[in-house]
């Protein structure tokens, strides 16, 4: 495939609005608030913040200088920066993994689609009972264990992903991403204004604001961690494919600094959100992943039930914005293997969708079938679901992170790294250089570090 054949983004705010929409996800709205509930509020947003500062955004500007760069997709990208077997070929993780996180992650943007439709038929106000979730509970628990309804939704929604990826870079993701992500920003604005005048919400920003640090432990600060990474699409061939569409003139830095702004931004304002509605209907902060399902339809009842028009609102946009954050996420994802195939076997992009498209509906039905049928299944002690979650996340992220930033500090020699991200030197070299010291020795040993923690040696 020669380089001008090779599909590009078209502007500058295309390209912002497409990384932004890979970054913020379900890991925004609905990961974040739960691992800040769980961790200590404010003291976890903090070691978050400084996490994204010294790991994330360095990471970010790895991937998108390898990948624009190399200009191919994200297992190709690092055989041109290397011939070295080990390193050429360590963009397969990502590949690897970016391609099963999209086969859970669907199941649940499936969920987050059903809910949407339950809040606009307005089955989530009737069953509403002051100071009673068991109406939720079972909601929740009958619908993710049932065989169809959630494969239905799941379907529905890896279709929509596909006509996305199939219509092109530019047409499809590009055009898709300016659409979704200034529409997203207008709901969370306005849920925003709502939550804040919830009863009681003062509780709930006190929650986020005012640090507790004796609830930090090496465990929070590795959750912090964790999600900086996954909240960011760090590591998992995401950013690289994206860069690779990237121009020359992009830069780089100021790109990955505005999208882990916009990142960090929606979390807290999701936070935002969703703390004073879950305080002002005295529900624990720490309720754990059912949040999203099974606290908040009754929160925002409960905090709204003045005026019930309002209610029902509140939770139309907020599964609304649910669905949108999720699409973008999982173009992105969906785009790692599809770019791949397609620049591999050379067959067409609509082709190598369809090939994504089926493997993630066979892995994503096992995946969907783990929470019922298919529940005694185990890997490792884990249902299929679980086991990829943790894998991809805990295992394949953190070792990737380590492999890219010794890759650049490393191996990758240092003028390669500066003349690119300094655009052939006509920007400042300061923060490129700053970047390129953070990757060669900061982030080799907090990730390492992290890894080990992980395994529970330190
Ligand atoms: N960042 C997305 C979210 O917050 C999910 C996601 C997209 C992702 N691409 C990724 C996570 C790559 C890890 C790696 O929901």
């Amino acid at each position: 495939m020669s380089s001008t054949s090779r599909a590009s983004f078209g502007s500058k705010f295309g390209i912002i609005m497409a990384a932004a929409g890979s970054a913020v996800g379900l890991g925004n709205i609905w990961r974040f608030p739960i691992e800040t509930g769980q961790n200590g509020g404010a003291a976890f947003i903090l070691i978050y913040i400084i996490a994204i500062a010294l790991l994330g955004v360095p990471l970010m500007v790895a991937e998108f200088f390898i990948g624009r760069h190399a200009h191919t997709n994200a297992a190709h990208a690092y055989k041109k920066l290397s011939s070295h077997p080990f390193w050429s070929n360590i963009g397969f993780i990502g590949v690897l993994g970016g391609s099963l996180i999209l086969c859970y992650y669907v199941v649940v943007a499936g969920w987050v689609l059903k809910y949407m439709f339950l809040s606009l038929d307005g089955t989530l106000s009737t069953l509403f009972t002051p100071g009673d979730a068991s109406g939720y509970e079972s909601l929740f628990g009958n619908f993710v264990s049932s065989t169809w309804s959630p494969l239905i939704f799941m379907v529905l929604f890896v279709l929509m992903c596909h006509f996305a990826i199939a219509a092109g870079v530019r047409k499809g993701i590009e055009k898709l991403s300016k659409i979704f992500m200034p529409a997203l920003f207008v709901i969370l604005v306005v849920l925003v204004g709502f939550s804040l005048f919830a009863p009681g919400a003062q509780e709930g920003l006190s929650f986020l604001f005012h640090p507790d640090f004796s609830k930090l432990t090496t465990s929070s600060v590795l959750s912090a961690i964790a999600q900086a990474f996954y909240s960011l699409s760090l590591c998992m061939g995401c950013l690289c494919t994206y860069a690779s569409y990237f121009g020359k003139d992009v830069n780089i830095i100021k790109s990955a600094v505005s999208i882990s702004v916009i990142d960090t931004l929606v979390a807290i304002m999701a936070g935002l959100i969703i703390f004073p509605a879950v305080f002002s209907a005295g529900i624990s902060p720490q309720s754990g992943p059912s949040l999203a399902f099974i606290a908040l339809p009754g929160a925002f009842q409960q905090a709204f039930g003045a005026v019930p028009a309002v209610a029902y609102i509140v939770s139309v946009l907020f599964y609304a914005l649910l669905v949108l954050a999720a699409l973008t996420s999982a173009i992105s994802l969906y785009e790692v293997p599809t770019a791949y195939i397609h620049e591999t076997w050379h067959i067409r992009r609509r082709y190598a969708a369809l090939v994504v498209t089926a493997v993630c509906l066979m892995l994503g039905t096992v995946c969907s079938l783990s929470m019922g049928v298919l529940g005694d299944l185990h890997l490792f002690g884990k249902t299929v679901f679980d086991f990829l979650d943790y894998f991809c996340t805990t295992i394949m992220m953190p070792l990737s992170g380590v492999f890219i930033a010794i890759f650049l500090g490393w191996v990758v020699k240092r003028d390669i790294f500066m003349d690119d991200v300094t655009n052939g030197r006509t920007l400042r070299a300061a923060p490129a250089g700053v970047i390129h010291w953070l990757l060669r020795w900061v982030a080799p040993i907090l990730l390492f570090a992290a890894f080990l923690g992980v395994l529970g040696v330190i």
